[in-house]
């Protein structure tokens, strides 16, 4: 199996990149990222030398680049985005590119390297539970309208359609997940589990946004790459499939967890002010990957104190990930001025 995964430098990319390693004996893999401030080759230093994998820095918005990456690929795992909704809120422009434009051009390009010798390829498009927007009660299933409520998830909403469009037009054979939030290693520490680890190891105020009790579903990475495997070897073509971990809980209580497994006070909570359009609640049914024989396996609790350690055990990574936005962030603007 020759396999294309964009984004495979970020946090999750770089879980499945030694999952097939591991896990998949003829998967010979080809890493396409454009290394962002979220993502490293240091993500995947340990597999580096692995004769099955290949990496290319690249933009997933530049057709050449991406034509050149497809070649001789069977299969798609497409996880390239700016994934960040703050930053999205903050300048919705990189999230746009990325997300819709780019999710355009690889769509093109295996609409043109695959389409008059169809077999049996297959394009993994790794969209999210937030294009669902904000539920009060009960969940969604793959039918439920979608509903982006910012930026960030207003662009994955459109590379979602654009996806399954692709599918039903030329035929391309498309499937789409929509998994939860994600934690486990080597997440960027802009997000809730590592940006809190972080900031509480140095006994620095966790910003919490309004009351805290916006509840997330909570899929360790591991899971997913076991769903996202899954989903390549016996989902249908133009079919989505929900991807929940059935431990949904309010921010506080994830918060208090890693305050509790790194011994400090809860007094480092510190309520800020909410994020505008911040979804109170995702909650999606998993009936359908049920039927494929997947379920999540890794238990709540002790999978996110085991991210903790592994955070904490990690300072030195989350510090030169963090100088690595500094650096980016600076030379983006001044790129711009
Ligand atoms: N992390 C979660 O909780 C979660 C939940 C649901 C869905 N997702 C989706 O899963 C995917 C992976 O998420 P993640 O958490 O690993 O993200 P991440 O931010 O950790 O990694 C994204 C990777 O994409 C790369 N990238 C960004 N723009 C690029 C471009 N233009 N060309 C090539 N590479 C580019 C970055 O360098 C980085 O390596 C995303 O599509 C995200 O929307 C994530």
């Amino acid at each position: 199996m020759n396999i294309l995964i964009t984004g495979g430098a970020g946090f999750i990319g770089c879980s499945f990149v030694r999952y097939l390693l591991e896990h998949i004996p003829d998967a010979q893999v080809r890493v396409l990222d454009k290394l962002t401030y979220a993502g490293s080759w240091e993500n995947l230093a340990d597999v580096a030398d692995n004769p099955r994998v290949t990496f290319i820095e690249g933009d997933i918005c530049d057709v050449a680049t991406v034509r050149e990456a497809m070649a001789g690929v069977e299969t798609v795992v497409h996880l390239a985005a700016e994934s960040h909704v703050d930053r999205s809120i903050m300048g919705p422009q990189p999230a746009m590119q990325t997300n819709f434009f780019g999710t355009f051009v690889l769509l093109e390009a295996a609409r043109e390297a695959w389409l008059d010798r169809l077999t049996t390829q297959r394009f993994l498009h790794v969209s999210t539970d937030e294009v669902y927007g904000s539920l009060e009660t009960g969940e969604c299933d793959e039918e439920a309208p979608l509903n982006p409520r910012n930026p960030y998830s207003a662009s994955k909403a459109g590379a979602d359609h654009l996806a399954r469009a692709y599918c039903v037009t030329y035929g391309l054979p498309v499937i789409v997940s929509r998994p939860c939030n994600n934690y486990g290693p080597y997440q960027y520490p802009e997000k809730l589990v590592p940006l809190f680890v972080y900031r509480a190891l140095r006994d620095e105020p966790l910003p919490v946004y309004g009351d805290g009790r916006q509840r997330r579903d909570w899929l360790h990475v591991a899971d997913h790459c076991r769903a996202m495997y899954v989903l390549l070897e016996n989902g249908e073509p133009g079919q989505v499939y929900n991807i929940p971990a059935g431990n949904e809980r309010e921010n506080l209580a994830t918060i208090k967890v890693i305050l509790d497994e790194l011994g400090k006070p809860d007094s480092l909570i510190k309520h800020v002010a909410d994020r505008p359009g911040h979804d109170v609640r995702y909650a999606m049914s998993g009936d359908k990957i049920a039927t494929l024989g997947w379920e999540p396996e890794v238990e709540w609790e002790g999978g996110l104190r085991q991210t903790v350690r592994w955070l904490a055990d990690h300072q030195d990574w989350l510090e030169r990930s963090l100088a690595r936005s500094r650096e980016y962030f600076a030379s983006w603007y001044r790129d711009r001025r």
